[in-house]
């Protein structure tokens, strides 16, 4: 029996069981990401110098020695509470019990209760049929009891704005007057309305933590807000970068070059540490050890002009600098280096590397207080 035609078969398919798993799968998976970020915004590409230096950056090797990958490490969450929904209640287990904030949120059903008291109010008030005197006595009573609960609570104009916005009800100037708040308010009095939060967990609770915490605000109907917060997360902690990279950062890299080793720093968010420092870039590519420092990091003399000038003749105001002990002088003395354009495109690349806006599959992290700063929360 002829066999040649099924080996033939077998092999073929055993083949491309390879190829659908190195080549067509992965390419499935990378393939499908947008630069939709879902909030109305979208990833943009490099364009211009920064898309140059792109090239710059690979031919120069320089991702041998640097990465762009902020690896993610522990979070816990801080939970906010920015809204208290109109009916439901929460409870103070919800909270966690004796927290330094919970009066504020004492004082935001306070103002529910004033609001929806001068709400009654005016309804006995208008009312064209079956009218009773009674009726409006005890809604006048009941809104005066309202607002003198919200007086006692004692609590600063701060306090009671955060309240105010926490709970979600507008007040007019003369309720307003009578609870103690300005009759108008200024800029900041409406920011702190509008951005009225209350915290009620540090920021180093893990999520199995506050689970039933963020049930109970669920059941209640609050409006919340869950900001990640590094707890033992090493490149958000020394502030390599704001968040984890992911794939979709390098989505319109023209050959993405996450790096491999860390002999250098991390790159991932270098243009938010290069803001207004372009000539400190420059000698630091230039020449790393030019500030007097050493470096591991070789020259890259050639990416640059070098120009012979006399001892009196006055520096270029282009030049490249360095400042030692106060002292301004030519990055390499003797001569006036400026940037050729490959240089200059290759900082306007380094630039565009940021990780400090939010990404859906990756938020900003935040780093917890320095007080509290490496400890877990029990
Ligand atoms: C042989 C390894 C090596 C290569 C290749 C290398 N670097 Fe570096 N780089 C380092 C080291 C080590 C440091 C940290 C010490 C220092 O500041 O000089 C550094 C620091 C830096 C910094 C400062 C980082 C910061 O966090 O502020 C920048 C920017 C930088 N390198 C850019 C580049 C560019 C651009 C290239 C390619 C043209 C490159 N490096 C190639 C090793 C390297």
């Amino acid at each position: 029996m002829n066999k040649a035609p099924l080996v033939f078969l077998g092999v073929l398919f055993t083949l491309s069981l390879s190829w659908w798993g190195m080549v067509y799968s992965p390419a499935i998976q990378l393939g499908g990401e947008t630069p939709d970020k879902g909030d109305g915004t979208a990833l943009k590409p490099r364009v211009g110098l920064a898309r140059q230096g792109e090239q710059v950056y690979r031919e120069n090797g320089c991702y041998y020695c640097h990465t762009r990958t902020a690896t993610g490490g522990q979070f816990g969450y801080k939970l906010q509470i920015t809204r208290l929904d109109l009916n439901g209640t929460i409870t103070d287990s919800a909270i966690g019990g004796a927290d330094k904030m919970l009066p504020v949120i004492k004082q935001a059903y306070r103002f529910k209760a004033v609001a929806k008291a001068a709400d009654a109010l005016k309804t006995e008030l208008g009312k064209t049929e079956g009218k009773s005197d009674a009726a409006i006595k005890a809604a006048k009573e009941a809104k005066a009891t309202a607002v003198k609960e919200v007086k006692s609570a004692e609590l600063n104009l701060e306090k009671n704005l955060k309240a105010l916005g926490i709970s979600g009800v507008s007040l007019d100037k003369d309720l307003s007057l009578e609870c103690g708040l300005p009759a108008e308010k200024n800029a900041t009095q409406k920011k702190l309305v509008a951005n009225a939060q209350v915290t009620i967990t540090s920021g180093i609770k893990q999520w199995s933590d506050i689970e039933a915490k963020v049930k109970k605000l669920k059941a209640a109907k609050a409006r919340f807000r869950l900001q990640p917060v590094a707890s033992d997360w090493p490149d958000r902690q020394n502030l390599v970068a704001m968040r984890q990279s992911v794939s979709r950062d390098f989505l319109f890299d023209a050959h993405a070059m996450p790096g491999v080793m860390r002999i250098g720093p991390d790159l991932s968010n270098v243009g938010g540490r290069l803001i207004g420092a372009d000539n400190d870039a420059y000698a630091h590519i230039y020449n790393p050890q030019s500030t007097g420092k050493s470096s591991h990091m070789p020259p890259y003399r050639y990416l640059f002009h070098r120009k012979k000038i006399t001892e009196d003749e006055a520096l270029p105001t282009t030049a490249i600098t360095v400042t030692i002990k106060g002292d301004k002088r030519s990055v390499e003395p003797g001569y006036a280096v400026t940037p050729t354009a490959k240089a200059r495109a290759l900082l306007a690349f380094l630039k565009s590397l940021r990780t400090d806006s939010a990404l859906p599959e990756a938020p900003i992290v935040e780093q917890a207080a320095a007080t509290s700063a490496g400890t877990r929360e029990k």
